[in-house]
Parts: structure tokens; C-alpha cells; sequence
């Protein structure tokens, strides 16, 4: 406890009940976990590889953008100023170069209106909820294992959430028709679906094109919104990239959340909405449910900041819009991390029984199932022991079998640390066996 806390302290049942919710301190523990064993190799975090980054190249991308701003757009001196030192448009101002990147790379064509950038994904996801929970009926359905950002936003707008289970291809149908059931037989409302197409954090699982088309026309039959979130999707491995959903979505059921924080630079805390619904509002007449989202904005961040958007804005110059072609060097790093991780485990654990992992083409993250519990305690412990951190799937899902299932992140390791990283988990996990005999 701080010692600056004496008499006339708060009790935790004092504050918001999310405070209490254990979802609302896992991102901190995670991020903690990493720097308190800085020696240690970190399968943890889903950070983006650091090796890229210069800082020079944060002054390039604002200088570029100011460029853009007078040469393409024919702004003033004053007006170059202002945009970036005043405060700005609600919904942002880089909504035309986010409408280029998403026809180019995404093949989504968004009006430049229907797009809130916003501080972070994070904040588009509290957007967005705000504005979906009008009273304690309304659900969210969200994949499960989940992204702890998404089931932390809800329980910060006391949104219910009702996970749906994921087998080993992505989303259990059977499983999602049986909640819409529970939720409408409990007097309740699934007003949307949370999922991460490709290579989701945690589970590194892509869905099929087939099982995209098939969640559009569930969303359709049963009148719920897809949350589609999307910050992996280019960092492709061997096979194709899938179409994502909000490009097939013809019929305005996707609302389209994208971050830049792994295919730009997580610094900038910028992220954005593509929120195209139309919304009746009184005298307003038609609006679009990227306008009604502002106002949640305005009283949030007011605005995101100018300066992180010209950041990114630059990079998106920089790359003619295409973040494809950003990431050139940081897509073939990370699938060559994935391949050299699946071929270490397969070296190390091939004679394990008990323990296997899936194996994700692409992306940042694989899981790896364990014989026994692998909670913070055992991360701590391995951590000390072992010198090697990953992270507990008990932060994203309480079911028994995410209990026994830790995530491996490969973005931030040569492939010699990953293989010492695998090597140190295989001395983990036979200390472990040993001690449950
Ligand atoms: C599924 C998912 N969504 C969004 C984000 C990024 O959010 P932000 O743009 O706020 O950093 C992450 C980052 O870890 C993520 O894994």
C-alpha cells in the first residue's frame, strides 16, 4: 500500500465495480511481468519487433505529412500549424489516407466520414460499447479465449459478456447459436460478436472464408453487429490472407476496428472505427453511427492527438497508403520466428506426452498446451527458475483447458532465442512433471 494512504482511505467496494474484476488488471500485470525480468526471454509480450524502430523516422513522418498537408492539399503555412498544434476535428483528421489503406490492403471501401480515429484501438472498442449498452440487457458475445482489452472495455461500460467458444478451427457454431438462444431466453439482447479473424491474440487461429460468410449471415438472421478487430491480419505467413469480413459485408453489419499499433508504432496510440450504420437522430435526420461514436470521443479524449496522427499519416504516405508494403521486413521476420518456433518445439517436445501446440502460419501468437496448470504463480516461478516468460491463458478465458494453456508471442526474439527460450520451457515443464509425481 502507498505509504501516502493513511486514515480516510477507500474501500474497493467504494469504486466502480470494474475495479474489482480481475480482466481490469491483467494488461498491467502482463506489461509488468516483462519488465521485472528484463534478463529473462520474453515469449510475453505482443509488442511489435523493436529492431526497426529510429527516431529519426518520427520526425521524417510528421515532416512528410505537413508536406502532404501544402503540396497535395494546398494548405497555408497557418493552416499546416494549426492542424497540428490545435486542437482538432473530433473525428480525426487522417480519415481520407485511413480510407486509402483500407481500399488498397483491406479491398474495404469506407467513406472517410464513417472512420473515428481514435486513441488506440482500446478506445474504439470504449466507443463502441458505450454506445451499443443502453441498459444492463444488452450483450456482448465475444470469442473465446478473448483479447483482455475487449471483455476490460465492456466491464468499464458494465457491459455484459457471454464468451462462445472456439474449437480448433476458430468459432464453435454450435456454440454461438446456443448463447444467441440462452441470451433471448434470459429476457437479454446479443447485440454484437467480438472476434479477431486472423491470427487473434491470444490463439494465433485464422477463420475461414467460409466461416466469415457464415458469421455475416448469423449477424443478419439474428440482428447482432460483428466487432471485427483487425491488427494482425496483414502479418500473413505461407498461405493467401483471407478476405477480411467488413469487405464481403454488404449490408453495413461490421463495425471495423483497426490499430495502429503493430503495423505503425504503438507509441502513437493511434487506432480507429470504421462505423458506417446509419442512425435515426431526431431532427438530425440520418447520421452515421460514426458521428453518434464522436460524441461518446469528445467526452472521452476530445480529440486524438494531431501530432501521433501526422506520425502516422507520414508512414502511411511514406508506403503510397499500403501498410502491406510498410511491413515488408517485419512480416518476414515474424514468419520466420513462427517457423523456427514450431520447428524448435517439435525438436523439444516432439517425446513429451501431454503437451502439443497449434500452429498458426502466420501472425505473432501460437498456444501450447501443458499437463498441468500454468497460472501467474507457475509464470513467476518459471520466470525465476528459468529464465523464460510467457503468458497464462487463464487472462483471456476461465475455462478449465486455458488453465493448462500458455501463449507464445514470437515478435520480439531472434531465432536463436527462441530456440533457447524453447530449450529453458522444456526444463520448465520437466521440473514441473516431476514435481506432480
Ligand atoms: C486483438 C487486439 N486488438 C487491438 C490491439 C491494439 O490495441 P491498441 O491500438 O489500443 O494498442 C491489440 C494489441 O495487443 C490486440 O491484440
Amino acid at each position: 500500500m502507498s505509504p501516502y494512504v493513511r486514515d480516510g482511505g477507500l474501500s474497493l467496494e467504494d469504486l466502480h465495480v470494474s475495479l474489482s474484476d480481475p480482466s481490469l488488471a491483467s494488461m498491467t500485470f502482463l506489461n509488468e511481468v516483462s519488465q521485472r525480468y528484463p534478463k529473462a526471454i520474453s515469449f510475453a509480450a505482443g509488442r511489435p519487433y523493436e529492431g526497426y524502430f529510429a527516431v529519426e523516422d518520427v520526425h521524417r513522418y510528421i515532416e512528410r505529412y505537413c508536406r502532404y498537408l501544402k503540396q497535395e492539399l494546398g494548405h497555408s503555412d497557418a493552416e499546416v500549424r494549426r492542424a497540428l498544434f490545435q486542437y482538432g476535428r473530433t473525428k480525426g483528421i487522417i480519415h481520407e489516407l485511413i480510407a486509402r489503406n483500407l481500399r488498397l490492403d483491406e479491398d474495404i471501401t469506407a467513406d472517410p466520414e464513417s472512420i473515428v480515429v481514435t486513441v488506440g484501438c482500446q478506445e474504439a472498442m470504449v466507443v463502441v460499447l458505450r454506445a451499443l449498452r443502453t441498459d444492463e440487457r444488452d450483450v456482448l458475445m465475444a470469442v473465446s479465449p478473448s483479447y483482455v482489452g475487449i471483455t476490460g472495455a465492456a466491464r468499464l461500460v458494465d457491459m455484459r459478456v457471454a464468451s462462445v467458444a472456439s474449437g480448433d478451427d476458430g468459432i464453435d457454431f454450435d456454440a454461438l447459436d446456443a448463447v444467441v438462444r440462452e441470451t433471448r431466453a434470459n429476457g437479454l439482447r446479443p447485440r454484437a460478436l467480438y472476434v479477431v479473424p486472423d491470427y487473434s491474440n491470444p490463439t494465433g487461429q485464422t477463420l475461414s472464408e467460409a466461416d466469415r460468410r457464415r458469421l455475416l449471415s448469423r449477424s443478419r438472421t439474428e440482428g447482432f453487429l460483428i466487432l471485427e478487430d483487425n491488427p494482425y491480419g496483414l502479418f500473413r505467413g505461407v498461405r493467401e490472407r483471407q478476405r477480411t469480413i467488413k469487405s464481403m459485408d454488404r449490408e453495413r453489419r461490421v463495425v471495423y476496428l483497426g490499430s495502429f499499433a503493430k503495423t505503425g508504432l504503438p507509441g502513437a496510440r493511434v487506432g480507429y472505427v470504421v462505423a458506417d450504420q446509419t442512425v435515426e437522430d431526431g431532427t438530425r435526420g440520418v447520421t452515421l453511427l460514426a458521428d453518434q461514436l464522436a460524441k461518446i470521443k469528445s467526452m472521452l479524449t476530445v480529440n486524438t492527438s494531431p501530432i501521433a496522427q501526422a506520425v502516422v499519416a507520414g508512414r502511411l504516405l511514406e508506403n503510397d497508403c499500403s501498410l502491406v508494403a510498410a511491413n515488408t521486413r517485419e512480416t518476414a521476420l515474424y514468419q520466420d520466428n513462427m517457423r523456427c518456433a514450431h520447428d524448435s518445439l517439435t525438436r523439444h517436445f516432439e517425446d513429451v506426452p501431454g503437451v502439443s501446440w497449434n500452429r498458426p502460419d502466420g501472425g505473432l501468437f501460437l498456444v501450447v498446451d501443458l499437463p498441468f496448470a500454468a497460472g501467474d504463480e507457475e509464470l513467476e516461478r518459471c520466470a525465476e527458475d528459468h529464465e523464460v516468460i510467457w503468458t497464462p491463458m487463464a487472462h483471456f478465458a476461465a475455462d478449465e483447458r486455458s488453465r493448462r494453456r500458455i501463449r507464445l508471442s514470437v515478435s520480439q526474439l531472434n531465432p536463436a532465442e527462441i530456440d533457447l527460450g524453447v530449450e529453458r520451457l522444456r526444463a520448465f515443464v520437466d521440473d514441473c512433471s516431476r514435481s506432480a509425481e
